[in-house]
């Protein structure tokens, strides 16, 4: 049986355009990009609330073969990097490989064509000789189980699914939540919101964000000298990985509490609201966090920042564990991402009809994060074990598809062998434990139970080199009866 395609890729995010991108770049037209929105961007394209941008400098969060000489700021916001993807993929004329509308629901590997059968949603399929999954570790809204939630009667809406429809100009607003989502839009809304009232589980450690404009003189020299964007981009590069040696030295509680709790004292003056934003866990254990208006927009006068539990929700608001009711007209969730089943809850049937879902029945693994075990061909882009704390997520894309590009060139099916598979986490689960994420707090890296499922251990240039060169020895290649053309 003939192929549709030799490669299909689930998603139209960072990760699946690279795919797509690089595929092109080596002259392959045969592969479609399923995707189930209508636009491209993913995060970006989803994450529209009022401040939100990225925390890592526009020059490094960005493909490295595409390089944006008008970046308008330090750390763009999401408007700008929406546009800078939608002008990457105009640029590359990739428009004409991207289905949208296109929610994969499921995918069986045939075993006697050596091929993938990708089910949509609207019901049609398409075959592919490869499948690369390409559907985000922060791409599916978790909304908190809080008893009564259903019964509030205002607006409520998840951070991730921005209802701007709402107007909360004079309104009484309620966040639940308050990471890197939180921190961004409660200042902007505060400066509007009649009353804003956060709740907050745990503090986090914040340190300052050292964002400034472009001037347009800069702007003019990295379009004349591009070699000065790539000087820029190696330098944010290896100060992100110095701080990551820092904290794996043990030297982070030394060399970085002084930097957020100096932040800490100098914006918030009242010392019960400092105690509340005092973290009682490492440096680091958490996502560090980067802002300079979330201190300043808890003394707003119209703010409270909660630090009871909640215990649930009426239709008149939030209660808490005193029994305090407080009132709202909107709710936002900010709280986080379902980030531990990789989507693994698709049907998505490997080798014998076996599902992602039962093969991470003991938690999602694959080896390099990209390659799983029974699933030939099969190739997980931002997958199990590839997030970092500390750098960008979009240089580990582009060195796993690096990666999966050579694998394709072996131009039959490969399977990773499952002792490899299990040697490589034996091993990285044994360095995660000595990570900082591996410390008191609670975070969306790990289990309840404490088993990290999302970080890879060491540095971003140390992934890269794990990723180089694909070891064909670590595959077993697939025998099909009837050879995908
Ligand atoms: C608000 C926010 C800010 C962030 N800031 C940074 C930052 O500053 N630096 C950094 O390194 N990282 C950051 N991240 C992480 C960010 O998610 C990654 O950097 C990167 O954008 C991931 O790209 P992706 O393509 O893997 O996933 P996504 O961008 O999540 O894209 C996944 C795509 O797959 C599609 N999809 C999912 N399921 C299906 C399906 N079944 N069928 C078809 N299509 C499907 C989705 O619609 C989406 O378009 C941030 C994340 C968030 C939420
Ligand atoms: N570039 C950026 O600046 C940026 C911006 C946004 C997001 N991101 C990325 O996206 C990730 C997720 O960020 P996020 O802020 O959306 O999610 P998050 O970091 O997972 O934060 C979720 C927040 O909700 C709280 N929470 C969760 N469930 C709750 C419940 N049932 N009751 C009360 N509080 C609850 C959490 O409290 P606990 O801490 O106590 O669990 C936490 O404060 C970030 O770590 C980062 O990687 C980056």
């Amino acid at each position: 049986m003939a192929a549709d395609v030799k490669v299909a890729i689930l998603g139209a995010g960072f990760a699946g355009l690279c795919m797509g991108l690089q595929l092109k770049a080596q002259g392959e037209s045969s592969f479609v990009i399923l995707e189930k929105a209508d636009r491209v961007g993913g995060t970006w394209r989803e994450n529209i609330y009022p401040g939100a941008g990225c925390d890592i400098p526009s020059h490094l969060y960005s493909y490295s073969f595409a390089p944006n000489p008008d970046w308008p700021e330090v750390y763009s916001a999401q408007p700008d990097i929406l546009a800078y993807i939608e002008g990457v993929v105009d640029r590359h004329e990739l428009g004409d490989h991207i289905r949208f509308g296109a929610e994969v629901t499921g995918a069986v590997w045939d075993e006697a064509a050596g091929c993938w059968t990708i089910d949509l949603a609207d019901g049609s399929s398409v075959t592919a000789q490869a499948f690369v999954t390409a559907w985000g570790q922060l791409n599916r809204p978790k909304a908190p189980p809080i008893e009564g939630r259903e019964s509030f009667a205002g607006r409520a809406f998840h951070s991730a699914q921005w209802d701007a429809s709402i107007d909360l100009a004079g309104k009484r607003v309620a966040v639940i939540g308050n990471g890197a989502s939180a921190i961004q839009f409660v200042p902007e809304i505060a400066k509007v919101a009649g009353r804003l009232t956060l709740f907050q589980r745990s503090p986090n450690w914040i340190v300052p964000r050292m964002n400034r404009p472009y001037t347009p003189e800069e702007k003019a020299q990295f379009r004349a000298r591009p070699e000065l964007m790539e000087k820029v981009r190696s330098e944010i590069f290896q100060m992100a990985e110095d701080r990551l040696i820092a904290k794996r030295n043990g030297t982070a509680p030394v060399e970085e509490v002084p930097i957020p709790l100096a932040h800490l004292n100098a914006q918030v003056a009242d010392p019960e609201l400092r105690a509340k934003l005092t973290p009682d866990y490492e440096v680091g254990c958490k996502r560090v966090l980067i802002s300079n208006d979330f201190y300043p927009a808890l003394t707003r006068p119209n703010v409270e920042l909660v630090t009871e539990a909640i215990t649930r929700m009426t239709p008149q608001g939030v209660v808490d564990q005193t029994g305090r009711l407080h009132e709202a007209d909107v709710v936002i969730y900010a709280t986080g991402f379902e980030t531990k089943s990789f989507a693994g809850e698709t049907a998505i049937h490997g080798v014998g009809g076996v599902t992602l879902a039962q093969a991470w029945k003991s938690g999602p693994e694959a080896y390099l994060g990209i390659s799983v075990s029974g699933f030939p061909n099969l190739f997980m882009l931002y997958g199990p074990n590839t997030n970092l704390g500390h750098n960008s997520i979009i240089y580990m894309i582009e060195a796993q598809v690096g990666y999966v590009l050579q694998a394709l060139a072996q131009d039959r099916p490969v399977s990773v062998n499952s002792d490899v598979q299990a040697a490589y986490n034996d091993k990285i689960q044994a360095e995660l434990a000595h990570t900082p994420w591996a410390g008191t707090c609670t975070s969306w890296y790990k289990t309840p139970e404490g088993k990290i499922l999302n970080n890879w251990p060491g540095s971003a240039q140390a992934y890269a080199q794990a990723v180089a060169g694909f070891d064909a020895e670590a595959y077993e290649v697939v025998r099909t009866t009837e050879p995908a053309e």
